[in-house]
């Protein structure tokens, strides 16, 4: 059976966003402590950061890294984490009921970014906190001299301000497990307030106001459009956030998750544009779709500590993927770069240890997870304009989804060396599939074909092996008279560069 996609560098969805490929370091169980930071570490530099870590997330092509949180951020007081390390507080992090020993704050976060080559993307509390303390850290990092906040920070020793763009207003407001939760008229006003204020102080800051935690919460859609008709003029994006997992040993419908993203993205989009209609607006609020990937949140794993029990840095969300992880994490890339009008910037969650693509061990080794595969190739690959494919594939019944493409993908086109790159997925579980790629007008060499997938969709790397299963040359790849042909194996994430 084949699936046919056709291509013409004139169908432009609009440009390859670097943002798309951000990440997210939470102060949750080991991401920053014994994740980022481990001055224990041979590879630490002066700072204590891995320099191991800094050279994974430089090849895994992330952009920008959303910082402090998560659940974290909601409970936050960032000013316990700047100025000398020996008299910063400990506290009780509540969100991950953890013990929070504040050495690493927003300076030392920024002299990670920097040297990791990131964007730093930062949230406010407005769980626990509001504008006046947004208003201070805004201060502290982007205003150059002269206040308060700016000398504290220079006092710190950082000269420069870090001129930060992209601010979050909080984190998933509409979740009743947040801190400071809040209904959406409440929280609406309080970003709403927080963005003008913020504004004042920096008009070309680039706004994010908390969209849903998932497309399944109760709220979802008149959160959206509450929280909008209040903010619209003074943000930029609306969040969304997705987690996917295996249910019940059902393969075929998480193989499938992407159908969900698809239309999650599609319907923040039309509530976007409703509340644009409504309120006679001309500009158009897009995505920033900051938390994304699988995460088994029902395994012990994810549980945080109870009782008097408050450690700090303790395993926490540290799944462990499978190749059938990674095949879905590629295809949600993929909704990703197709609604590339409208998402704006993406974040996997998380970058180091939590629900991760790059996992260490304290003093020790580094590897690489399964999904780490699939998002630098993306990454690093995807360049110029993303095209959109007219695709015909064979279909499968889903449990979860109905009828879906077992095929799917999607391609980009750089205009300046001409290379289109298609990334296409196989959903199917027991058959390799044959991919046709008609460009029209456009390349037709193939200059490399590779596929990942393995004959156990279960395999899943460990420390000890994390490379039996890589991306690997798919000699199949050929062309004939224009048409691009591949077989794609079961389950597998599939890139073609045409040259
Ligand atoms: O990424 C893990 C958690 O997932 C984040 O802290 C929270 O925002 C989301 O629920």
């Amino acid at each position: 059976r084949a699936a046919r996609f056709t291509l013409d560098p004139a169908f432009q969805v609009g440009p390859v966003r670097r943002r798309t490929f951000g990440s997210f370091v939470e102060h949750l169980g080991r991401c920053v402590y014994t994740g980022i930071h481990d001055p224990a570490h041979p590879t630490a530099d002066e700072n204590g950061f891995r320099g191991d870590v800094i050279d994974l997330t430089r090849e895994l092509g992330v952009s920008t890294v959303r910082y402090p949180g998560g659940n974290f951020v909601s409970g936050y007081r960032w000013e316990d984490g700047v100025g000398p390390v020996d008299e910063r507080p400990s506290r009780l992090d509540l969100a991950w009921h953890s013990m929070e020993p504040n050495t690493i704050g927003t300076d030392e976060f920024m002299t990670w970014a920097a040297k990791a080559g990131v964007e730093p993307m930062m949230a406010v509390n407005l769980g626990t906190r509001g504008v006046e303390e947004a208003l201070d850290l805004l201060e502290y990092c982007n205003v150059p001299a002269g206040s308060a906040m700016a000398e504290r920070r220079r006092a710190n020793g950082a000269e420069d301000p870090y001129r930060v763009a992209m601010w979050c207003l909080g984190n998933e407001m509409d979740g009743p497990w947040q801190i400071g939760h809040k209904t959406a008229a409440e929280y609406g006003r309080l970003a709403a307030e927080t963005a003008r204020a913020m504004r004042l102080m920096d008009p070309n800051l680039e706004l994010v106001v908390c969209g849903s935690s998932s497309s399944d919460m109760p709220t979802f859609g008149e959160w959206e459009r509450v929280v909008l008709t209040e903010t619209y003029e003074h943000v930029d994006y609306i969040s969304a956030h997705a987690y996917y997992w295996e249910e019940e040993g059902d393969l075929d419908s998480f193989l499938a998750s992407s159908v969900d993203m698809d239309g999650f993205i599609e319907d923040v989009v039309a509530t976007a544009d409703q509340v644009r209609a409504a309120g006679r607006h001309s500009k158009r609020i897009n995505i920033s779709f900051d938390e994304w990937n699988v995460w088994y949140q029902k395994r012990a794993e994810s549980k945080p500590p109870t009782g008097d029990d408050w450690p700090v840095a303790p395993v926490l969300l540290e799944d462990r993927y499978t190749v059938a992880d990674a095949v879905v994490v590629g295809s949600l890339l993929i909704s990703l770069l197709r609604h590339t009008d409208r998402v704006h910037a993406a974040s996997i969650a998380q970058l180091v240890n939590v629900i991760a693509p790059i996992m260490t061990e304290p003093g020790g080794r580094i590897w690489k997870q399964t999904i780490f595969h699939p998002f630098a190739q993306a990454a690093n690959l995807a360049k110029g304009s993303v095209l959109r494919p007219v695709i015909a594939s064979p279909t499968y019944e889903t449990a979860r989804f109905g009828e879906v493409a077992l095929i799917d993908g999607v391609a980009t086109y750089d205009d300046e060396t001409g290379e289109i790159v298609v990334f296409a997925v196989n959903r199917s579980q027991t058959d390799t599939l044959t991919l046709e790629v008609d460009v029209r007008n456009g390349a037709v060499e193939v200059v490399e074909a590779t596929s990942y997938a393995h004959n156990d969709p279960r395999w899943t790397a460990t420390a000890d092996d994390d490379s039996t299963v890589r991306p690997r040359p798919n000699d199949t790849a050929a062309v004939d008279a224009g048409t691009v042909s591949m077989q794609l194996p079961p389950v597998s994430w599939n890139v073609i560069r045409l040259g």
